[in-house]
């Protein structure tokens, strides 16, 4: 019997199709311009996943990478997409911690805006925090961020206040678990892929705290199989890996899992969420965006 709730992703992505993925810069630690990913399979690989997607059910619409920006087919870093209360979507887009990355979202931006989006950056005009949005999740009644190797703490107000809604920062310490995305991946209101290894003492119970039925990942199974780094549609849990233990304990909640190989992409540091930007920042409950519901409120475990 399948008894995983409705999902919380949406059945709407956005991608980049990797047609300049190499590693010319090292911004994390999985990085090394000595191993350079194969460019037809990854690819490949990338088409598979699309793929796989769209036979999920779930579109995917596709921008155009540019030549100078190699990680922008990690395009969960782009921005992060919500939906008004009447149904406009709009992009909170990232202001990226490395230089490097930066002009990724110069063509992002213009191109959401081209597809019916309005966007802004945290802090509207005075871009200075950092945001990148795979530190942000909707979960429960909040936004869930990352901060630390890449957000900045000051964007976390930035978001309440921009979007009206309750955020709950959480502060990253691995270095090699540098975006939330890597150590939190929600499946449904219950349930999560959850590494507290990820984060200091505090934010780690306070992510368990939030998640009644957590599956807690160790440090060596996030980090190896970038599991976590998976994305729901429906009750499928399309994902890099999956450890036995982690997928019968998926198995047994009623989730049914497919693996694509992106191995290409995990020497650049990211997978298959990272890959993919859920259009509508799914939420359980209430989607941020319904700005007014809930006071805007910041509250900063770590
Ligand atoms: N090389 C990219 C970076 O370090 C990888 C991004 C991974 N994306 C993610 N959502 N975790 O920025």
């Amino acid at each position: 019997m399948n008894e995983a709730a409705p999902l919380a992703w949406g059945r709407h992505y956005l991608a980049v199709e990797p047609t300049a993925f190499r590693i010319d810069y090292v911004i994390n630690p999985f990085m090394d311009p000595m191993v350079q990913p194969d460019a037809a399979r990854a690819l490949r690989q990338w088409h598979t996943m699309v793929d796989t997607l769209r036979g999920l059910g779930a579109r995917v619409d596709v921008i155009e990478q540019r030549d100078d920006a190699p990680d922008m087919v990690y395009a969960m870093n782009l921005g992060l997409g919500v939906v008004r209360p009447d149904g406009t979507r709009h992009a909170v887009m990232s202001h990226m911690r490395y230089a490097q990355r930066r002009m990724e979202t110069a063509t992002a931006q213009p191109w959401l805006v081209r597809h019916g989006w309005t966007t802004s950056y945290v802090g509207r005009d005075s871009i200075g925090a950092h945001f990148e949005a795979g530190d942000a999740f909707a979960f429960g009644d909040s936004l869930v961020v990352g901060y630390g190797p890449r957000t900045e703490e000051l964007a976390l107000k930035h978001l309440a206040l921009d979007l009206g809604v309750r955020v709950r920062g959480l502060r990253i310490t691995h270095p090699s678990m540098y975006h939330l995305d890597l150590a939190f991946c929600p499946l449904d209101e219950r349930r999560a892929l959850v590494c507290p290894e990820a984060l200091d003492g505090p934010s780690g119970e306070a992510l368990l705290a939030l998640v009644p039925e957590p599956l807690v990942l160790t440090a060596e199974e996030a980090i190896g199989t970038l599991c976590a780094n998976s994305v729901v549609v429906g009750s499928t849990i399309v994902m890099p890996a999956c450890p036995d233990r982690v997928r019968t304990q998926l198995e047994a909640w009623g989730f049914d899992i497919v693996l694509v190989d992106v191995s290409e992409f995990h020497k650049a540091g990211g997978s298959i969420r990272c890959l993919t930007n859920p259009v509508v920042a799914g939420s359980t409950t209430s989607p941020p965006g319904t700005a007014g519901r809930s006071r805007p409120r910041v509250r900063t475990t770590g």
